[in-house]
């Protein structure tokens, strides 16, 4: 491939692997220029050296409002466009650190490790439900979904009635193949609704124990943070907590399934779990579409000099692809030590959920095939409904029989 040639983003994953360009690109052209929907370019970048350099510098911005921010797909530019007030993820540094230190304490290891055994028996009991109701049933509506979708409900204290909703909006959200309309009244949806439940909490101020209830006396209260602020920083926890995590579920069991000796493997040796995570998160890299930004600089990048006002798509997902990284990274092997893979992203703004996303995968993938050996599609991997054109791939239903 030669830096003239014409090259549209974004390009057609295969249900397992990113587009089979980056392949390519990574071999001969790690920089290169693409064209956006809307008609701007941007640099594509593809070796796992190049995006770490990316995500890890922070003359790269993430907010969209600076020059050269790439937009890929009008869904999504609509979408940021109208997001006011801004999350932290899509704040720089210093800005960034301010509101994300307020959730530090929240989600570090020693907090979820406290909350793991509440995460194991969530998954017992949706198990148990499941064999208790007999085959056949949608492993992605029925399990996947529900497992983070219960936890994150559980630590921000939102009602468990209010779940179909959030679920149903925060889909629309991540629809890059929407009509723009779609994911902004899914936006104002949600807005309407948290409006809603942070000022029910605050009418009953401090008589329960979730963390909309903490920020609002800790950071609210004191003047540290808005309302509207908080209002957005909710939801991009029930997004990042529960649409992330239900599609690598999904996803880990979709390759196990695919490859039964590993799958065998791991129920006889459920310690396997930990590298097995690890290697599904590498493998799938479910926010495929992850590492916007523009450059606030002029920055070398591969030998590429970038300029200040370029837009810059740092991908995750090829990063994860790389063999100088990885051997036969094309293979999926749970036993492998991928550690080094960069599903969460890298640098200020590698997921903050990272611990709470692991206890909960590892936690289902060492009793997922104990309880349910005989767990298998009941239909043919090609029926499945892929999320191509979502941010966050994965799939909309999972028939399975067991
Ligand atoms: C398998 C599960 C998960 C994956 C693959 C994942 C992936 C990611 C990625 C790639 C980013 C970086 C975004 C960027 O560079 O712009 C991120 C950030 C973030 N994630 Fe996660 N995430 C997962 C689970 C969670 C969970 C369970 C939570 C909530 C508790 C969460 C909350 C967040 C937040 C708040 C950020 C923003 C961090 C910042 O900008 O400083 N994530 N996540």
């Amino acid at each position: 491939m030669t830096m003239e040639q014409e090259m549209t983003f974004p390009m057609k994953r295969c249900p397992f692997a990113p587009p089979p360009q980056y392949a390519k690109l990574r071999e001969k052209a790690p920089v290169s220029k693409v064209t956006l929907p809307g008609g701007d370019w941007a640099w594509l970048i593809t070796r796992y050296e190049d995006v770490r350099a990316v995500l890890g510098d922070n003359r790269f911005s993430t907010q969209p409002n600076t020059p050269g921010y790439p937009f890929i797909a009008p869904a999504r530019a609509a979408l940021l466009k109208n997001e006011t007030p801004p999350t932290f993820i899509r704040m720089d540094p210093p800005e960034h650190g301010k509101y994300r230190r307020m959730l530090t304490k929240e989600f570090m290891v020693k907090h979820v490790e406290a909350m793991r055994p509440a995460i194991v028996e969530l998954i017992d009991g949706l198990l148990g439900e499941m064999i208790r109701s007999g085959p056949p049933a949608d492993f992605f509506e029925d399990f996947a979904l529900q497992v983070p979708t219960t936890v994150i409900s559980k630590i921000l204290g939102v009602p468990r009635e209010d779940e179909p909703f959030f679920q149903d909006r925060s889909k629309a959200k991540l629809d890059l193949a929407a009509d723009p309309k779609v994911p902004v009244q899914a936006a104002a949806d949600m807005r309407e609704y948290l409006d809603r439940l942070i000022h029910d909490k605050e009418a009953k101020s401090n008589s329960s124990d979730d963390l909309i209830t903490r920020l609002l006396a800790e950071q609210v209260m004191p003047g540290h943070m808005s309302r509207d602020e908080l209002r957005a920083m909710v939801e991009l926890l029930i997004i990042g907590g529960h649409e992330t995590t239900a599609n690598t579920i999904a996803l880990g069991t979709l390759s196990l399934l695919e490859h039964p000796e590993q799958k065998e493997a791991l129920a006889a040796n459920p310690a396997l779990a930990n590298t097995a995570v690890e290697e599904i998160l590498r493998f799938h890299t479910p926010v495929h579409y992850n590492g916007a930004r523009a450059a606030m600089e002029d920055v070398t990048i591969g030998g590429q000099l970038i300029r200040k006002g370029d837009g810059v798509l740092a991908m995750i997902n090829s990063a994860n692809r790389d063999a100088e990284v990885f051997d036969h990274p094309d293979g999926f092997d749970i036993r492998r030590q991928s550690l080094r893979h960069l599903a969460f992203s890298y640098g200020v703004h590698q997921c903050i959920g990272q611990p709470l996303a692991r206890a909960e995968l590892q936690s289902v993938f060492s009793v997922l095939f104990l309880r349910l050996p005989k767990l298998a599609l009941s239909v043919p991997l090609s029926e499945i409904p892929f999320r191509y054109d979502a941010f966050v791939f994965g799939v909309d239903a999972m028939p399975v029989t067991w």
